[in-house]
This record gives structure tokens, C-alpha cells and sequence, in this order.
């Protein structure tokens, strides 16, 4: 199991959403969150002194998934996220080591699926 992590840019949830929906991934949580990448959040046209980075609104989705959903997730993201300009995202993968589901009591690969 390994849990998703992808930050993209506010104006793509919709088509990231949609995406994931024709992908059959439904379970998701989503949060407005703030951040910057390595322009420290200004863009190549910016040319005064920067003295600190600016936090620009930027969408998290995180999603846990069995391993054989891993690679469809990613791709979906990476295609419906896509701009081609600075500040399309990131996605972070990392192991997810347990899942329980609360109102059963079920645990793992049930719990998440
Ligand atoms: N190393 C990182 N650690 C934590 N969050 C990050 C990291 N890199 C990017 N992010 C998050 O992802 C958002 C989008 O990053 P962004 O796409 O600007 O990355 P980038 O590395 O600057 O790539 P690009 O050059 O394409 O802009 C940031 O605003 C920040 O929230
Ligand atoms: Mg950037």
C-alpha cells in the first residue's frame, strides 16, 4: 500500500477529479494548502530583490491505494495536472504501512479498497 500525495494547482482540481473518477480512483482527500517550489513562488518574469518566499495556494490531494493502483493514480495525475509552465506539481509517494477502516473494523488492502 503506498499513500499519494500530489500538489497541484487550484484551477486543475476539477479535470485532476474528473480524471480520477474515468480512472475508477474515488476515494480521496482534498485541501487548500499554500506553497512553493524552486522559484520560491515567483515567477521567471519577477525581477525585484527577494527577501523571503512567497506561498502561492495550491491544491493537495492525497490518495491511499492498493500497489496495483499505484502507477494508474500517478499517471492520471501527471497527464490531467499538466500545463507545461512552471508550478504544475508535484507528487510524493510513499509507503503506507496500515489502513483501517472504522466503522467495520476492517484493516489493509479491505480497509482501503
Ligand atoms: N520539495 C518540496 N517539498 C515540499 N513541497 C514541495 C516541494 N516541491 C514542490 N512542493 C510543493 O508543490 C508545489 C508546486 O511546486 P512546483 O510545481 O512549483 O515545483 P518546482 O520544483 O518549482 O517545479 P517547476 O519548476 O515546474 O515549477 C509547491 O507550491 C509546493 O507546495
Ligand atoms: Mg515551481
Amino acid at each position: 500500500m503506498k499513500i499519494i500525495v500530489a500538489i497541484i494547482r487550484p484551477e486543475k482540481l476539477n479535470d485532476v477529479k474528473e480524471a480520477l473518477f474515468k480512472a475508477e480512483i474515488h476515494k480521496m482527500t482534498v485541501s487548500h494548502v499554500r506553497g512553493c517550489g524552486q522559484q520560491k513562488g515567483y515567477t521567471e518574469k519577477y525581477r525585484g530583490h527577494i527577501s523571503q518566499i512567497n506561498l502561492l495556494p495550491k491544491v493537495r490531494i492525497e490518495i491511499a491505494v492498493n500497489d496495483e493502483f499505484v502507477k494508474p493514480t500517478i499517471e492520471t495525475i501527471m497527464k490531467a495536472a499538466k500545463t507545461g509552465n512552471i508550478g504544475d506539481g508535484k507528487i510524493f509517494v510513499t509507503p503506507l504501512e496500515e489502513v483501517y477502516r472504522i466503522r467495520t473494523g476492517e484493516e489493509g488492502k479491505e480497509a482501503i479498497g
